[in-house]
């Protein structure tokens, strides 16, 4: 689809944060307004989705209102509405699904239907130090966050073929089951980034997920290149559990430990990935990770490729993220999107099976 210029407004609520951003021209960020609701979460340990959709319903008019009145324009001035369609929390997408389809009704603006993948693909596009995609080309792109973990190849600017992807959990899912064997709070990784900074020489020392065999269930995708992050808390609760009296150092030293794992399985399926591109993108809200992002930029440097990062205020959920896939081309547009409902399984690659971007409780 071609590009599109004009303001989008955009709308994410695939998961636990209420998101409306507006986009200029794909790439100028106008106002990005993000309500977390991490707070009404926290208690529970993870995500409820019947309170996630409640809050998404309470909070969208008055995130809606915030961001056009942040970004200083009238409601006539937007030329497109985007929302994420999928996958997500089926009633906490169709809180932000119905408000964009009702929107885009009252203004007569098209809509468009972002997948959340796509979005988090092109939050790497709203960083100013990132090159327009056709100079980036070929692409290896990884989105790491609560509900994926995912690495694709773009040989040219609207294709792209997936290369691999976790067979169980997500990293960051790892993180925050993670954290709580460790008793932190949700979400669990930035307390792991926290309590690791205590530590010094992080080691991966835990044993690292692989997938060995080419079988049905992985369609094709490339075994070296995805991705299981299950085995990491067991292994994690076997060393808490047989050490009890454990102090703070300990303590900082396995969260530096597990971190540097979760790390490393990425970092090494990211080298496998540059044997096919020059430049790797890498967004999702893991990718906000100091230890990470220091990782990455060793592996680009070692490889020769650029690595292309998004601003730390896109990695995690955003509704600017959306505005900007719809920008790019991506997506349902009308006439299409309006006769679409929200697809809480939507696969971004036809061939993928079910794949949640949140988990719940
Ligand atoms: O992209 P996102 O906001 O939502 C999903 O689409 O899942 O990602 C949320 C994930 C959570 O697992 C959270 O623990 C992780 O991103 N995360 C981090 C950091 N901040 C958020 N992981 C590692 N280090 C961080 N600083
Ligand atoms: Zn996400």
């Amino acid at each position: 689809m071609a590009p599109h210029r004009g303001i989008v407004l955009g709308l994410e609520t695939s998961c636990d944060e209420t998101a409306a951003a507006v986009v200029r021209d794909g790439r100028e960020v106008l106002s990005n307004v993000v309500r977390s609701q991490v707070a009404a979460h926290r208690p529970h340990g993870g995500v409820v989705p019947e309170i996630a959709a409640r809050r998404h319903v309470e909070a969208l008019p008055e995130v809606l209102a915030e961001a056009v009145r942040r970004a200083g324009i009238r409601w006539d001035e937007i030329a497109m509405v985007a929302a994420t369609r999928g996958p997500g929390l089926a009633g906490a997408l169709l809180a932000g699904w119905s408000a964009a389809k009702g929107l885009a009704l009252r203004l007569g603006r098209p809509l468009c239907a972002v997948h959340h993948l796509e979005a988090h693909f092109a939050s790497v596009f709203l960083n100013p130090a990132t090159p327009p995609l056709e100079q980036c080309l070929p692409l290896a792109t990884l989105i790491v966050s609560g509900g994926h973990t995912s690495l694709f190849v773009s040989e040219s600017a609207d294709a792209w073929r997936p290369l691999g992807r976790t067979i169980d959990d997500a990293a960051g899912e790892a993180l925050d089951k993670g954290a709580k064997l460790l008793g932190l709070a949700y979400p669990g990784g930035p307390e792991i980034e926290r309590l690791a900074r205590g530590a010094d020489s992080p080691t991966a020392s835990f044993p690292e997920g692989r997938v060995r065999e080419h079988s049905a269930a992985l369609d094709g995708l490339e075994p070296s290149c995805c991705f299981s992050f299950s085995g990491l808390k067991t292994a994690l609760q076997r060393r808490v559990l047989s050490a009890p009296d454990m102090d703070s150092t300990a303590r900082a030293k396995l969260a530096a430990d597990y971190q540097e794992s979760v790390c490393e399985a990425l970092v090494r399926r990211c080298d496998r990935a540059l044997d096919l591109a020059r430049c790797l993108a890498v967004g999702g809200g893991v990718s906000v990770n100091a230890r990470l992002r220091e990782r990455l930029a060793a592996l680009c440097d070692r490889r020769g490729a650029r690595l292309l990062l998004a601003l730390p205020e896109h990695c995690g959920d955003n509704a600017a993220m959306v505005a900007a896939a719809a920008a790019m081309g991506r997506g349902v547009r009308d006439p299409a999107a309006r006769a679409l409902d929200i697809d809480p399984n939507w696969p971004m690659d036809p061939r993928e099976p079910s794949e949640m971007p949140c988990r719940s409780t």
